[in-house]
């Protein structure tokens, strides 16, 4: 949700600035803007649109060449992605630029009293009036990071804010209130952006900013950044801040296409090492879980007598199937609870609640806010999540990370299938520190989870009927989903794939609950898949969703089948087979969401849809 960018260096800001906005452009494509200090003076431009619009629109006029710079990458809040309300936003003298990620929610009162104080305003957004604000303080201050302390103080809501100005050419000031900010030290040169990615082709080595802290980078300064650069932070009164300094162990190619067309392809690919990556360290020599880097003691785990689990989106699906294993394995109550409803139903919480945060980001204001709610209440709360440093993991009480390394494709997955692993390593752990599942039936699941990353990749080698499939079906305005059990969440998340990839109407139904209504949709050629669970196990949910199938068809479906090698009892109700692996049944999102996310992918490049930059969506979704 917005990306920020800023640089001070010996190279061509302009230059460094443009390629981390590519970098960060998944976090919001409505429009973007630089700002580069040069010759005395400050230069922007900013364009309506995607970058690639920004990139003409500075070739058609050049901007003088400086070593100091911001820009921005913008998914609207406030205003509409025009060119007035691209970032960055200059005072009126043209000496202050800045640029935002969040909401000034106080802005409308600020932007009354500087228009009372003759300032003139000529954008719609929230972030101008921190321009502004800014041109008074330093006036009075003379110092940008000063003056930075001084506006924090008068905002409220959630903002990172990058700014230059013209009368400090070597410096670039950032601030950051529940919104994420990072510092990127190279030698010689320094970056603050929202994310890694922007810089991690020019150091590996970071700084994680805290809560309410202004940071400022200065060229041939004295302090701790490398040699002729500083970076020195405090909080918004001025007194020193901590800050954590880190290694990045992305490389940079994590942060590159690798020769696919689009990131989600190669993210999709990926899934194979994500999964193994996700339980690497994790298991001993005998096949037990090790999880030391949960920092809640066992002996509080084995008082935990409710989990919930919070989250958005594709996270909240991985949530929903949390919960299945967590009582299965455990025989703890959970509830799984979308993050933005959370905090507003006042929920039943105390020291004796675990809630499990997920979230790839790490940044999504909702689930922030239903964890703060949760801690409020004195639950401890554990944090899965993909970015390190980010603030759900650095708020939360311990942290399970994901190693699925940088998602940049907006419509996630790899990360949906680490969160899987990461949560049912966390039910096992719960269930063997309990002693809910003797110590063999945990080392069984373990192995059985290691087996899996070997089962995506045979999958994925199996996709092209479905991406011949995916094309025929792209004049096809409505797709239904529908599973039981874990195939539930499934049928949900491959509906949400196609809605944010493909623009498509897409709806997925707990397949018992077909008959309740959602069956007066069926007509002929509708498009219907089906999530069937393994005919082992459980197969008396099998029999009733074959049952579901031949009630669906003979109304008319179309039916797609997903369902495991070996199951025969499907053949004659599918009108497309697509197999999968068998796995046990609590583990069969891990291959059974494969193909669905394979379905959107094509289905969207059929249909000519931006599949790594859907309308409308960004990455990160750090407003509420
Ligand atoms: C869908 C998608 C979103 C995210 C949701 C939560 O493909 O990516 O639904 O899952 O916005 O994001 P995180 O996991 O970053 O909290």
């Amino acid at each position: 949700m917005c990306g920020i960018v800023g640089y001070v260096g010996g190279q061509s800001a302009l230059d460094v600035v443009i390629a981390g906005l590519k970098r960060l452009e998944y976090r919001g494509y409505d429009s973007s803007g630089v700002a580069v200090l040069a010759d005395g003076g400050l230069a922007a431009a900013k364009k309506a649109g995607k970058l690639v619009n920004l990139e003409k629109e500075l070739v058609g006029r050049p901007l003088p060449a400086g070593a100091t710079g911001i820009g921005h990458t913008r998914w609207a809040t406030h205003g509409g992605p025009t060119d007035a309300n691209a970032h960055p936003h200059l005072d009126n003298a043209g000496r202050v630029a800045v640029v935002h990620n969040g909401i000034i929610e106080n802005f409308a009162g600020l932007r009354a009293e500087l228009a009372e104080r003759g300032h003139e305003l000529g954008s719609e957004t929230d972030t101008e009036v921190v321009a502004h604000l800014l041109a008074e303080s330093f006036s009075s201050c003379g110092d940008l990071a000063e003056a930075m302390r001084l506006v924090c103080r008068q905002l409220d809501g959630a903002f990172t804010l990058v700014a230059v100005h013209a009368d400090e050419p070597d410096v670039v000031v950032g601030a950051r209130r529940n919104s994420p900010l990072v510092v990127g030290v190279g030698e010689g040169e320094a970056f603050l952006a929202s994310d890694v990615a922007a810089f991690i082709s020019r150091t590996r080595s970071a700084i994680e900013l805290g809560q309410d802290q202004v940071v400022e980078v200065r060229r041939d300064g004295e302090g701790g950044g490398a040699a002729g650069v500083s970076v020195s932070v405090t909080d918004f009164y001025g007194a020193p801040g901590e800050a954590r300094s880190y290694r990045i162990d992305w490389d940079a190619s994590a942060a590159e296409k690798g020769g696919y067309d689009y990131f989600m392809l190669k993210e999709i690919a990926e899934q194979p090492k994500a999964v193994a990556d996700t339980l690497l360290g994790r298991i001993d020599a005998g096949g037990a879980l090790r999880l030391d880097e949960l920092r809640i003691p066992d002996s509080v785990l084995r008082e935990v007598d409710k989990v919930v689990v919070v989250a958005c989106g594709t996270a909240f699906h991985a949530g929903m199937i949390a919960k299945l294993a967590v009582e299965h394995w455990t025989r703890i109550p959970c509830e799984t609870e979308l993050a933005s409803e959370f905090r507003y139903r006042d929920p039943i919480l105390d020291a004796r609640t675990l809630v499990i945060a997920i979230s790839q980001s790490g940044e999504t204001m909702d689930t922030l806010m239903a964890l703060r709610h949760a801690r409020e209440q004195g639950a401890k709360v554990l944090a899965v999540c993909n970015t390190n440093g980010s603030t759900i993991p650095r708020e939360s009480d311990a942290v399970l990370y994901t190693h699925a390394g940088p998602e940049i494709a907006v419509a996630s997955t790899k990360a949906f299938l680490t969160q899987l692993v990461a949560c049912y390593l966390v039910a096992l752990y719960l269930a063997q520190v309990r002693g809910a599942k003797w110590g063999d039936e945990v080392r069984d699941v373990v192995r059985e989870l290691s087996e899996i990353s070997g089962e995506v990749e045979r999958v994925l080698e199996t996709m092209e009927p479905v991406r011949e499939l995916a094309r025929s079906l792209a004049g096809k305005r409505t797709v239904l989903f529908l599973g039981r059990h874990v195939g539930y969440p499934v049928a949900l998340e491959g509906a949400l794939k196609l809605k944010e990839l493909a623009y498509m109407h897409a709806e997925g139904f707990a397949a018992g609950e077909l008959k309740h209504g959602p069956i007066a949709l069926i007509e002929d050629g509708l498009p219907v898949v089906v999530v069937v669970p393994s005919p082992r196990g459980r197969s008396v949910l099998h029999d009733k969703i074959v049952s579901n199938i031949q009630e669906i068809r003979a109304r008319g479906a179309r039916t797609i089948v997903i369902a495991e090698e070996g199951d025969e009892a499907v053949v004659p109700y599918a009108d497309h087979l697509i197999r999968i692996p068998a796995t046990p049944t609590l583990l069969q999102p891990l291959v059974s969401t494969v193909p669905l996310q394979v379905f959107a992918c094509e289905l969207a490049t059929a249909r000519g849809n931006e599949v790594d930059q859907p309308r409308n969506l960004a990455k990160s979704v750090t407003v509420e």
